[in-house]
């Protein structure tokens, strides 16, 4: 029979995002922690929530995390940057198991990394007015400088695999043009969709400017909380244990727009409503 803790440590982790962009995090953590099963909930029904206000973005959240702890989720990864910054303390009273957003791992990084104490953020217009990235940055260091830009329509770049031309390069050449202005040396990508426009970013501000992948420091924070809880699953998944993928609206589309994120065909989706 297996003891209390395997079956824990056997559980999947719960992810969410507002859509597709979390699969960003998802990638990293597969790649990190191969043998983690995840329940994904992407609300395609109802993304964006970077241009909702905060009482709906909470509600939104509840409802997605009451979802998945249905599926006996061992750990709670909110992967959108906007639900992270407004939802998190409400999700960590609600639930008793460990519930982790993007914020406190990507500020880290970036004051690990800053050596001028620059630090700039990007992310949805709710993620840069809820300052959560410039209150996490300043609670680790509270000197750093903090600049702070919304870039909304990187989201719809990334989605439509917009994220590599002319068109994106201008924008993302306008977007940042206050970053490269103030000098910082760090910039953190702080929304799920960014990474896929890294590249643009990076000819925006310059080599010298190290960019930091929230979901990335994410996933190895993710797998520090399960090493140290002894809850890592070391058995492989199979065709009855896998990651399975829940969507509130269109599951074709995130299908079709996974590929871009995750570079593999997501066999899964389901569509639910909440
Ligand atoms: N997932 C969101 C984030 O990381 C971007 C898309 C949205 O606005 O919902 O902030």
């Amino acid at each position: 029979m297996k003891s209390n803790k395997q079956d824990e440590a056997s559980r999947p982790i719960g992810v969410f995002d507002s859509g597709v962009g979390g699969l960003t995090v998802v990638k990293e953590l597969n790649r990190l922690l191969p043998n983690e099963r995840i329940i994904y909930f992407g609300d395609t029904g109802r993304v964006p929530y970077g241009n909702k206000s905060k009482e709906t973005i909470v509600h939104y959240s509840l409802q997605v995390a009451y979802f998945l702890m249905k599926k006996k989720i061992k750990m709670l990864v909110v992967a959108c940057n906007t639900a992270s910054s407004v939802s998190l303390p409400t999700l960590k009273r609600h639930f008793h198991i460990p519930v982790i957003g993007v914020i406190d791992p990507g500020a880290r990084a970036a004051i690990e990394n800053t050596k001028l104490n620059k630090v700039g953020v990007i992310g949805t217009l709710g993620t840069v007015r809820s300052n959560a990235y410039k209150k996490a940055l300043r609670k680790i260091k509270s000197s750093v400088n903090v600049f702070q830009e919304p870039c909304p329509l990187f989201v719809h770049l990334a989605e439509d695999g917009w994220n590599r031309n002319k068109i994106a390069q201008m924008i993302s050449d306008e977007y940042l043009k206050p970053m490269k202005a103030r000098k910082v040396d760090t910039l953190i990508l702080g929304c799920t969709h960014y990474p896929l426009l890294r590249d643009v970013i990076k000819r925006s501000v310059g080599n010298k400017v190290e960019l930091i992948d929230s979901g990335r420091e994410t996933a190895k924070e993710v797998q520090r909380i399960l090493e140290k809880k002894d809850l890592l699953n070391h058995h492989k998944m199979n065709d009855k244990n896998h990651s399975v993928f829940y969507v509130s609206d269109f599951p074709h589309k995130f299908k079709e727009v996974s590929q871009r994120f995750l570079s593999k065909e997501l066999k899964y989706v389901h569509k639910v409503i909440l």
